[in-house]
């Protein structure tokens, strides 16, 4: 196996950091060399791990580096001539320094350094696996698209002949003065968007980047979830895996409606995203704290598994392209058996299907271009669900 990335992602508040760690402490026990990067500036993965952030890399395990990075830090460090020119450039129209440096650094450009860490390390060689606890909610999952996105538009401005910090650079050499800035912001720029491009490559390798999801047993993180598995899709990020967890168990004195109720969020999360594997891990009684709570757990979650394993290969959603419609495939788990209705609830599509079990509902978030379009029919055909949309011009 070669060396990996996994990255978790999910509503606030679902289990991202107790999973990240929980892997991590799992992969070292494996044998692995495992660096768990964390952004976030509450430090609850120190809390979980009972350790104490003294400096940038602190060792969990023999085998266990956390390696906390502040974004803004990373960004003066690493970025140095483009954001201070970012900053003058928002004083020069009489925003005040205070209020420019927070411009400066928005949170998009910020958690990029994450990222940018994250391929540091990997390429570094020292780490078998990088694990990536990232923020929460389904718009974290934009911060992967930002390499792919920017990749494009650099390499057709660079066809066009120029890059943005030159021609933003000699608009506004007046403001930023010499030469030799000019010359050290265009290194940087050059720097920025190499690393960004090899990111691209690595983050879209389903061998080497996997993005594992995770939610509760409730609507709106199967909701978020869900979306973030729609929105990898469209950018070619593999989702390899899901994890419903906090799921109560029988026998813990749950009313049986509690019960009834989970089940139809697991049910929903399953059909949803299905092939992607779906695993369940429970509401532990005390909070996830310490080594052997956080081994517990990968124990329940993995087993006998070795977590570097990429669990699925695959798009879940096909969209094709035939003359004025657009054909929308789709994988359906055993036991259904029609479609009843589908229609758009906002940007979102609702599809009603009939299951051996009753109505089950499944919500895809769409990418912009059908968001354009009109459903006109949906079938199941063979497990296959289709729906065909008009183009509306
Ligand atoms: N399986 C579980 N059983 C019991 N408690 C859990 C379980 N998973 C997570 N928790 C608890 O839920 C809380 C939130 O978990 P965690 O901090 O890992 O979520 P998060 O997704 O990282 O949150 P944030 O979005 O704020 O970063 C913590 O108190 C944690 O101990
Ligand atoms: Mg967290």
């Amino acid at each position: 196996m070669g060396r990996r990335i996994l990255v978790f992602t999910g509503k606030g508040g679902v289990g991202k950091s107790v999973i990240s760690a929980a892997t991590a402490v799992k992969l070292a026990d494996l044998g692995y060399n495992v660096a768990l990067v964390s952004t976030d500036p509450a430090h609850t993965i120190a809390h979980y791990l009972e350790v104490q952030i003294s400096q940038e890399v602190v060792k969990v395990l023999p085998r266990f580096d956390l390696i906390y990075i502040d974004p803004v830090l990373e960004v003066v460090k690493k970025f140095r001539a483009m954001s201070e020119y970012v900053v003058e450039w928002f004083r020069k129209y009489g925003i005040d320094e205070v209020l420019a440096y927070e411009l400066a650094m928005l949170p998009m450009v910020t958690e990029s350094m994450g990222l940018l860490k994250v391929l540091e390390l990997y390429e570094s060689g020292t780490y078998d696996v990088v694990i990536m606890d990232t923020i929460p909610s389904a718009e974290a999952l934009r911060l992967l698209y930002l390499p792919l996105i920017l990749t494009s538009i650099n390499k057709r401005l660079v066809k066009l002949g120029f890059s943005i910090m030159r021609t933003t650079a000699r608009m506004l050499s007046l403001v930023i003065g010499t030469a030799s800035r000019i010359g050290r912001m265009m290194e940087e720029e050059q720097i920025f968007f190499d690393e960004v491009a090899k990111l691209s490559q690595i983050v879209t390798n389903p061998e080497i980047t996997s993005i594992r999801v995770i939610a509760n047993p409730d609507t709106s993180s199967v909701d978020d979830a869900v979306k973030s598995v729609s929105l990898a899709q469209v950018f070619n990020l593999n989702v390899d895996l899901a994890i419903m967890n906090r799921v109560l168990r029988n026998g813990q004195n749950i009313p049986k409606e509690w019960l009834e109720e989970q089940e139809k969020h697991v049910q929903r999360f399953i059909t949803s995203i299905y092939p992607i594997p779906v695993k369940l891990t429970p509401a532990l009684g005390t909070e996830v704290k310490g080594i052997e709570k956080l081994r517990k757990l990968a124990e329940i979650l993995y087993g006998e598994e070795d977590p570097t394993k990429v669990y699925y290969i695959g798009k879940i959603i096909n969209i094709r392209e035939e003359g004025d419609k657009y054909i929308l495939e789709m994988n359906l788990p055993p036991g259904i058996l029609d479609c009843e209705d589908v229609f758009f609830q906002g940007d979102e599509l609702v599809i009603q299907l009939k299951s051996e079990r009753g109505l089950v509902e499944k919500i895809l978030p769409l990418p912009t271009m059908l968001k354009l379009a009109k459903p006109e029919t949906a079938y199941v055909e063979k497990r296959k669900l289709v729906i065909e949309f008009r183009k509306v011009s």
